[in-house]
């Protein structure tokens, strides 16, 4: 893990940017991404971008360079070429605690939550860079903080309520079924009362109970939120029946965005899922 590209650089000086602003609705703007690892070409070319209110999809076999769009967008990787631009914001240089309070929040591939800590607890994290006064809400006694943290309990209520949590409340998430603790993960980041959704293989490992009800809230977090979100699935199914775009990635180059329809159809698509059941048997 010495690669240069996992160092996060020095944040950029304030010199004004000559890049014209983004069109209107138009959120997120991957341009031309080049990543690469020691011998490794993880994204070549990757360029697309999110509009307002979208659900965009990233679909792709197994090592196609899907993670490693979230990992250079929250700030984790940085790329050797490209550009990407939040609203009229570089993203490039930003470390990752930066991307996260300018509103990017991401959900994992595999669960990142504190498993001895309730929901309610893993929750109210989501929320700490809502905490102004951080330190000193902790005596309790500011009133100030003590208004804060009871906004924050409440904005932490109302994700419970959203995302059907109620019942497991006051649990240790280590405790609770998979896809609890995925929906659970799915809240943290809502907690952080982002402007883009970026989830992670959201319905990887659950059974079809599960992943129907996290398909059901990813649904919800669009139409009544309106929150942009970018979901990276390896699960053609899915990503057909929820995502307004889609674009295919196979060995980190795209081969066609589109709407679910034109992509499910196009030659090289089918052609790069067949590959991967021919990879599949090769293993087996
Ligand atoms: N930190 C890293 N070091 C070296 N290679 C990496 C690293 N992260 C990802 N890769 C490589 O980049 C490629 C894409 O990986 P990834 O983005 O995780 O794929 P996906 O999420 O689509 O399965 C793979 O070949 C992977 O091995
Ligand atoms: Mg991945």
């Amino acid at each position: 893990m010495t690669d240069p590209s996992l160092i996060p650089p020095e944040p950029p000086g304030q010199e004004p940017s000559l890049t014209p602003p983004e069109p209107p609705g138009q959120v997120l703007a991957f341009d031309d991404v080049l990543l690469e690892f020691s011998g490794v070409t993880a994204l070549n070319g990757v360029s697309f971008t999110v509009d307002a209110g979208e659900l965009f999809a990233i679909i792709g076999p197994n090592g196609a360079g899907k993670t490693s769009v979230f990992n250079v967008l929250s700030g984790v990787y940085r790329p050797q070429r490209g550009s990407v631009r939040f609203g009229d914001q570089n993203l490039l240089g930003l470390r990752p605690h930066a991307i996260a309070r300018l509103g990017i929040a991401r959900t994992f591939q595999n669960i990142e939550l504190f498993s001895n800590l309730t929901v309610l607890d893993n929750l109210m994290l989501g929320r700490h860079h809502h905490h102004p006064y951080g330190v000193l809400a902790a005596f309790g006694w500011l009133g100030k903080a003590r208004r804060n943290e009871l906004a924050n309990r409440r904005a932490v209520e109302e994700i419970v309520d959203f995302l059907e949590l109620a019942q497991w409340r006051r649990m240790p998430v280590g405790l609770l079924p998979y896809g609890v603790q995925k929906r659970v993960e799915l809240g943290r980041a809502l907690a952080s009362e982002p402007k883009l959704l970026l989830l992670d293989e959201p319905v990887a490992g659950m059974n079809l109970e599960e992943t129907e009800d996290m398909a059901r809230f990813i649904l919800d977090i669009r139409d009544e939120l309106g929150l942009p979100m970018v979901m990276v699935e390896h699960d053609m199914g899915l990503v057909m029946d929820l995502a307004d775009r889609i674009m295919v990635v196979d060995f980190g180059r795209p081969i066609r965005t589109g709407k679910p329809q034109e992509v499910a159809t196009d030659p090289d698509v089918v052609r790069a899922y067949l590959g991967e059941e021919h990879r599949i048997v090769e293993r087996a």
